[in-house]
């Protein structure tokens, strides 16, 4: 009687066992990777796992997205293969998980490691590979390479060759590939995507196909319609691109008190016009000074830093004749590397040996809201003033207005010729970033106040901005369920103009079933 009893008892707990992780996707997402990848288990890590905190943690750059109530993955993947990598595709479609791809995990809104439904994290900071061929320049690079590592990684290649991706050394390739990819030599060179040749991608059915096998829409979709969106691209084939063994660059900082107002306003119509080889990107903020002649005692300071292919002598004579009303003098300038002045531009004193480059843990990672508009005439003056007076709002050094200037190379380029649409008739690129470490909700809304000031002096329809730097109070997704066209173009003809549509119509045809989505994904319907 008692045996039958607890063998009824042990019957029944195993029933309850069985049921429960049935019920458990975790489990059943587990069971299935294991059963398709024997060799995976060491790079699978879920919430029991010790090190899961430090995995999640690992690349996410914007601690907005790091607190305790933000979703949290069921499991993290740092795939080494691409079995794995078709493995996980398979296992979350099978078990209706959302997989978010993560390369350098700088997605503003947190888009490759949070969301809303039960997810997991297909992590490709294993796929770092590089491989040149200095014959043809060229080099296939790894999506979980980082700016900072691919640029060294050229620099150990060759001192006359380098890629115009973007400044900040811990941006990975993946994402900022996938969305266009600006930086120092956009002028001279156009995006980062202008010079992708060739790509491997692992498609929702796990097929693996280059640029051949997916034909030309495809390709042409993963070179600037935003990650995410079209499959998980692995590595890309890329131009490498001729640099002087000497560059030139400054760094120089004006306040309001020292002309900064008619200098940037001047800056805004010349900076654009320069030659190509010269860029030279604004950013400022706000400081409390005693220069400053306001009651509050606060000013506005702007970095202007320049990079220049070419001499110190030749760079200072463009300026002299373009706009010496910047004032740069010789002993501003020095002549550096290529890969010295990248170290340089992503924020690191001039001279640090690259190697810091590789080192993913210096650079600071604030919680921050940031999003941008494009600009086709300058800003009057009493436009800047206004703009001065609404940094002032916030404490010093927790916003920042960041001008980049097109022309050059980005004129002579169709708007239709990648997904990003933003080429000639543009002047600057303009990103707002406000840090949101204390006071979220107030310093979100300054946000938002700012760009509503901005409406009269920006571009206008579609209101202009960068897929890159995504910002989901355009709009997003239904993630349940299917999205419309209309709600899709909110956000989507800002982001792609008319390339909007097609990139619609391709989605619809390689990934119909919407497999790989998020927020701002390109949603598939027929049009
Ligand atoms: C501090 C900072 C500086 C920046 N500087 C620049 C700059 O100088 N120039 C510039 O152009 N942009 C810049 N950006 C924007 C940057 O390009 C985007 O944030 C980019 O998406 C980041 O790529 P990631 O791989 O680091 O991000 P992730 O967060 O890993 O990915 C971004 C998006 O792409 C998807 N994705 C990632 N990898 C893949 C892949 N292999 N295949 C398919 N989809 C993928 C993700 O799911 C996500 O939706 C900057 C951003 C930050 C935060
Ligand atoms: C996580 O824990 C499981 C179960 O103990 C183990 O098999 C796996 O190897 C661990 N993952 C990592 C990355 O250590
Ligand atoms: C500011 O501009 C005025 C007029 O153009 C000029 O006289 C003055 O020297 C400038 N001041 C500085 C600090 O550059
Ligand atoms: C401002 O402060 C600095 C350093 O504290 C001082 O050297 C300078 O003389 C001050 N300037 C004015 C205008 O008070
Ligand atoms: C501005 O600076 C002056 C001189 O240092 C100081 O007396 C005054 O209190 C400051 N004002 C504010 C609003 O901080
Ligand atoms: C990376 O930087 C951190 C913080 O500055 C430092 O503590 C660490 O030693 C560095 N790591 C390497 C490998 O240099």
């Amino acid at each position: 009687m008692k045996i039958a009893a607890i063998t009824c008892f042990t019957y029944l707990l195993l029933l309850l066992l069985t049921f429960s992780s049935a019920q458990d996707p975790t489990q059943n997402f587990l069971q299935c990777l294991n059963r398709h990848s024997h060799d995976i288990s060491e790079f699978v890590y879920t919430r029991k796992n010790t090190t899961y905190s430090e995995t999640l943690l690992y690349s996410i750059n914007n601690l907005r997205f790091a607190k305790p109530d933000t979703p949290k993955p069921l499991v993290i993947i740092r795939a080494v293969s691409e079995s794995q990598i078709q493995s996980v595709i398979y296992c979350s479609k099978k078990h209706h998980l959302d997989m978010r791809i993560r390369s350098g995990g700088h997605s503003f809104e947190g888009l490759s490691y949070v969301s809303p439904l039960p997810f997991v994290i297909l992590d490709l900071v294993n796929f770092k590979s590089f491989s040149a061929d200095t014959k043809t320049n060229t080099a296939w690079i790894g999506s979980g390479l980082t700016n900072g590592e691919l640029y060294y990684k050229i620099g150990e290649t060759s001192d006359r060759l380098g890629f115009p991706s973007g400044l900040f050394a811990n941006v990975g390739v993946g994402g900022i590939l996938s969305g266009g990819g600006y930086g120092m030599m956009m002028r001279k060179y156009g995006l980062a995507a202008d010079h992708v040749i060739d790509a491997r991608l692992i498609d929702s059915n796990g097929r693996i196909l280059d640029r051949k096998a997916m034909g030309e829409d495809w390709f042409w979709a993963i070179r600037g319609g935003g990650g995410g969106s079209f499959g998980v691209v692995i590595s890309w084939k890329v131009r490498l691109l001729p640099v002087p063994k000497t560059v030139t660059v400054y760094k120089v900082y004006r306040t309001v008190e020292q002309n900064l107002t008619s200098i940037f306003h001047k800056y805004q119509s010349v900076a654009p016009k320069l030659p190509k080889e010269l860029v030279i990107k604004a950013d400022g903020q706000s400081i409390v000074s005693n220069i400053s002649q306001r009651a509050d005692n606060r000013t506005m300071i702007f970095l202007f830093e320049a990079l220049y292919l070419g001499s110190a002598d030749k760079m200072l004579s463009v300026m002299q004749g373009q706009f010496p009303e910047l004032g740069v003098v010789r002993e501003d300038c020095f002549e550096v590397s290529w890969l010295q002045a990248m170290v340089y531009f992503s924020g690191f004193e001039l001279f640090t040996p690259p190697e810091i480059l590789l080192n993913i843990t210096v650079l600071p990672r604030p919680a921050f809201k940031s999003n941008n508009d494009y600009t086709q005439v300058p800003i009057p003056v009493e436009g800047l003033e206004g703009l001065w007076d609404l940094m002032y709002k916030l404490p010093p050094l927790k916003a920042t207005l960041q001008f980049t200037p097109y022309g050059g190379r980005m004129d002579e380029i169709s708007e239709s010729a990648l997904p990003f649409p933003y080429r000639a008739g543009t002047l600057l690129k303009f990103n707002r970033y406000a840090e949101t470490d204390t006071d979220e909700a107030e310093r979100m809304e300054w946000v938002k106040t700012l760009a509503r000031y901005l409406t009269p002096y920006v571009t206008k329809n579609p209101r202009s901005a960068y897929v890159n730097y995504v910002d989901l109070s355009m709009g997003t997704n239904n993630l349940k369920g299917t999205t419309s066209y209309q709600q899709a173009s909110r956000w989507g003809k800002r982001y792609f103009k008319n390339n909007f549509d097609r990139l619609v119509n391709i989605k619809s045809a390689v990934d119909p079933d919407n497999f790989f989505r998020h927020e701002q994904s390109i949603p598939p319907i027929r049009i």
